[in-house]
């Protein structure tokens, strides 16, 4: 699988911690120390995950040099539907990609690595040829906004990467992980509601909807510092791959705090940490690419770069990837 195109989108509405903290009790001080985060995009009337997830796709598909009917797989990684039934079917209308087959991956803000390695086993069993993975979420609609605790973290954004079959010795993914354990599911939820409505005679069925986001902070962040080393010193040990070799390391933008903690661990420099939480905060399933598309644009990741990356959160889910960057050339 080389990975050759990227794309992003993001609402156009950014929401200060200035301006938050009119809303709920907080502060500046407070998120930029605890978090790193400064701002979030929030989708207004006229965005959505499909819009923005189509517009990413895109801009990856611009990239790559690919028309949309090039496409044989359109996968999108979101636990924020637009459409419960799957919103990829929506994306791929409005990209044009006829020929995909186009689904939705949840597995909250492991969704992109998630898919980006269920796409790889497609590319490498030769079954498909050209794959669009995106990572798109709109967690401002399951937001409490009066719960000062989760709504500063989160924003709305997508990212998208475009991925091509290869020969074996060019393969992009150099090695990967990946895990789950439900035993702390409640950790982190976005549950269906309780609520029964009667049906016929005693008999009730469940109301359909779902809870704001519910998390216990302080576990998962304990999860995150202890689980993404282990995850990815397992990747560079099974790999032969000595932390001093990356080029960059990408993490799910979920606190800069856990970033510093992982880069101090494999004592990778922190310029050479990718972070964009200060602009657009935890964006779930699209941090990934969100920040891998921006360094690829701004010439940070360059054709050939060796990227350590890892995705974590509900579930919970973790995962890790070691990465090479193709570009579009070639
Ligand atoms: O993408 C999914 C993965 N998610 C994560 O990785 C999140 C992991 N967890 C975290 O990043 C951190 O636990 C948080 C940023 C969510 C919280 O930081 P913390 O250092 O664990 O804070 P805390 O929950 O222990 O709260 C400390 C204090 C409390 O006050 P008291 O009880 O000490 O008086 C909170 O009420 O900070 C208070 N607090 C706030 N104060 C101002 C909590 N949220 C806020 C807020 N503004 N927004």
């Amino acid at each position: 699988m080389a990975l050759v195109g990227s794309g992003s989108a993001l609402p156009a509405t950014s929401i200060s911690n200035q301006e938050l903290s009119q809303r709920v009790a907080t502060d500046d001080g407070w998120i930029r120390s605890r978090t790193g985060i400064g701002a979030r995009r929030v989708a207004g009337p006229a965005e959505s995950v499909t819009s923005l997830a189509a517009a990413a796709g895109r801009a990856a598909l611009e990239r790559a040099g690919w028309q949309p009917n090039d496409l044989d797989l359109l996968l999108l990684a979101t636990s924020s539907p637009d459409d419960l039934f799957g919103t990829a079917p929506r994306v791929q209308a409005a990209l044009g990609a006829t020929n995909a087959v186009a689904f939705d991956l949840t597995a909250a803000c492991s969704g992109f690595l998630f898919a980006l390695i269920t796409a790889a086993q497609y590319l490498r069993t030769g079954a498909m040829q050209r794959v669009l993975v995106i990572g798109a979420d709109q967690l401002s609609r399951w937001i409490n906004w009066d719960d000062r605790s989760t709504c500063v973290l989160f924003g709305d954004g997508a990212g998208a990467l475009a991925l091509r079959s290869c020969p074996l010795d060019e393969d992009g993914l150099v090695a990967f992980r990946m895990r789950s354990d439900g035993s702390r599911n409640a950790c982190l939820t976005l549950a269906q509601v309780d609520d029964q409505q009667p049906l016929l005679g005693d008999l009730t069925a469940q109301v359909g909807g779902f809870r704001s986001i519910q998390m216990n902070g302080q576990e998962v962040y304990k999860f995150a510092v202890r689980e993404v080393p282990a995850v990815l010193a397992e990747l560079l040990e099974g790999s032969g791959i000595d932390a001093h070799q990356l080029d960059w390391l990408l993490l799910h933008q979920a606190n800069q705090r856990i970033l510093d903690a992982v880069a101090d661990r494999f004592a990778v420099p922190h310029e050479r940490v990718l972070s964009n939480l200060a602009s657009y905060g935890n964006t779930s399933a699209a941090t990934i690419p969100l920040m891998l598309d921006e360094a690829v644009r701004d010439g940070r990741i360059q054709p050939g770069h060796l990227i350590a990356s890892s995705g974590f959160g509900a579930g919970l889910s973790w995962g890790g990837a070691l990465l090479r960057w193709h570009g579009p050339a070639g």
